[in-house]
């Protein structure tokens, strides 16, 4: 039996106070999950993030399979839905957000397979997607080279890859590691973040088995390229490499003061960064107008 209007707000309000809501879900009737903002990011997350990734990924996506990993509470796995994918999972490592997306799922009225999961544990999904999601969760990985080799190990052909950069111009690969005590705050240490520079992303994505890679956007500190096993026909919106920003210096923080940990589900805070974005160096109606103007140089690859 479907969920009354008063269930779904009773369990938005539940699962709010057990994780908060990071992700902005519409649940029909003018229901929708997100009622605060936790790390500085927009108060309709992810859906500008959507939009910088969405040239990349085929208007439809019927008879494929499609896999969200880091899916949080499931907006992307419920966007390849609705571009009508035949089968979409969603995996996360946070029982809460799972928890989340399950609920959403159940209230929107769509199947998707949600599952607890590491993304250092792929290989247990026993099986290969043909498009897989990797958003906003590269940056989180201590163990980087390894957890791409997992992502190469479930994907068929085409992989999205979304991260926090390091927003150099460098044709030189590298990754700079963004230490811990940079993200101190209130006596609490979060754990360092990887921030590849576009080619560093481009070249980890090559060397793990994706040797066409489209670059789909570079926004000063966030980053997003399509790599694929075969050529791939989908639109891609090529973006300049942004001169506009010289780089961090050594010392340049890549979050905000105000970050904080979610609160956990007995409502005590957490150290858990997975969260952490960097700031970004844009306004909204200047990154807005950029995506615009890069929307129109759309060419076929
Ligand atoms: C910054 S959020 C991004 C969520 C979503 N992809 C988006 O773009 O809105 C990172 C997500 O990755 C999950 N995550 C972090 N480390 C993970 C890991 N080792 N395995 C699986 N999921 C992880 C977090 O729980 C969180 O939901």
């Amino acid at each position: 039996m479907p969920l009354s209007e008063s269930e779904i707000k009773a369990r938005i309000a539940d699962l709010e106070n057990q994780v908060g809501w990071y992700q902005d879900i519409h649940l029909g009737n003018g229901l929708r999950t997100k009622s605060r903002v936790f790390w500085g990011e927009d108060p309709d997350h992810p859906r500008a993030r959507w939009q910088e990734i969405a040239p990349g990924v085929p208007a439809d996506l019927s008879g494929m399979s499609v896999l969200d990993i880091g899916c949080n509470a499931g907006f992307i796995a419920f966007e390849a839905k609705a571009r009508g994918a035949d089968y979409v999972c969603g995996v996360d490592l946070k029982p809460g957000y799972i928890e989340q997306a399950k609920f959403c799922a159940e209230a929107k009225g769509v199947d998707v397979d949600f599952r607890v999961l590491d993304v250092y544990e792929l290989e247990k999904l026993g099986r290969q997607f043909d498009f897989v999601f990797f958003v906003g969760i590269l940056y989180h990985c201590r163990h980087l080279t390894v957890a791409i080799d997992q992502v190469s190990s479930v994907a068929k052909d085409r992989v999205i890859v979304e991260s926090a950069i390091d927003p150099s111009n460098t044709p030189t690969p590298y990754v700079r590691f963004v230490r811990s005590s940079q993200f101190e705050e209130r006596g609490r240490k979060l754990p360092g973040h990887w921030h590849p520079t576009m080619s560093g992303m481009e070249a980890l994505f090559a060397e793990a088995g994706f040797p066409h890679i489209h670059r789909l956007f570079k926004i000063g500190g966030r980053g997003g390229v399509l790599a694929a096993r075969n050529p791939c026909p989908t639109p891609v919106v090529s973006l300049e490499p942004d001169a506009s920003h010289p780089g961090p210096t050594p010392h340049e923080p890549q979050t905000r003061p105000s970050d904080v940990p979610p609160a956990t589900p007995g409502g005590a805070k957490t150290s858990d960064p997975s969260h952490l974005s960097p700031a970004r160096p844009f306004s909204f109606s200047l990154r807005h107008s950029l995506r615009e103007q890069l929307k129109k140089r759309i060419r076929w690859l």
